[in-house]
């Protein structure tokens, strides 16, 4: 799994953002990949509309209704999105609010990515079930060092304390992943896949930076 999580960046946006839903169509018909885009909140149905796979970047768990200014999981899932980080670092949740989210993406349908800053943390969140873990170290993230080279032990104990929870859910790994060496080494360290921001977004051809990273999962 390679997902590109486009934040709030300007890059994310008009014919550049139309060509990283291209390349991840493109990047996972070559490679078997599967490759979600999560774009900027206010465009991800526009984006779904184009069949790209596309997930949020966060959802509440809050009902259809009187629930304004709320990303209400069914509503995006009748927008054509298919799946929702949770618990990211840069907008965290309770964990009553994770589980609650975990559980409403799951009787949706809908892949759950729910974030863990520690791999205790990881395991914590393992034990909810979502489809997935991703171990982010805050201080890594958006730095240009990759977690997989920088923090190998981190990766390592993540996918232990993931292995450990014996849940459905697969360890995934972000934070200064940016190249094809990155993710290898992620990989090799347990991850089911990626989590990019910056790597991707901000480089110079993104959908060169997709390509790549998902020849290298898929190895
Ligand atoms: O969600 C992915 C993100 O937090 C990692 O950011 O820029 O280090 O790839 P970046």
């Amino acid at each position: 799994m390679l997902i590109i999580n486009c934040k709030n960046y300007a890059e994310a946006s008009g014919r550049r953002l139309s060509s990283m839903l291209r390349a991840a169509a493109s990047a996972q018909r070559r490679f078997g990949v599967k490759v979600a885009v999560a774009p900027p909140p206010p465009l991800a149905a526009s984006c779904a509309r184009r069949g790209a796979r596309v997930f949020a970047q966060h959802v509440d768990c809050a009902p259809a209704g009187g629930t304004t200014g709320r990303a209400v999981p069914e509503i995006l899932r009748a927008c054509g999105v298919s799946g929702s980080l949770v618990n990211h670092s840069e907008n965290r949740a309770r964990p009553a609010d994770i589980e609650c989210a975990v559980e409403k993406l799951r009787a949706l349908g809908m892949v759950s990515v729910v974030c863990a800053r520690t791999s205790a943390e990881a395991l914590r969140m393992a034990r909810m079930g979502p489809d997935y873990v991703a171990i982010e170290p805050p201080d890594l993230i958006g730095s240009g060092r990759a977690v997989s080279s920088e923090r190998p032990e981190l990766v390592e104990g993540a996918a232990r304390a993931v292995a450990s929870a014996r849940t459905r859910s697969k360890l995934l790994c972000g934070a200064g992943i940016a190249s094809a060496e990155d993710a290898r080494r992620a990989a090799e360290l347990g991850s089911s896949g990626v989590l990019v921001a910056s790597g991707v977004v901000k480089a110079a051809s993104p959908a060169r930076a997709m390509s790549e990273l998902a020849a290298a999962l898929a190895r």
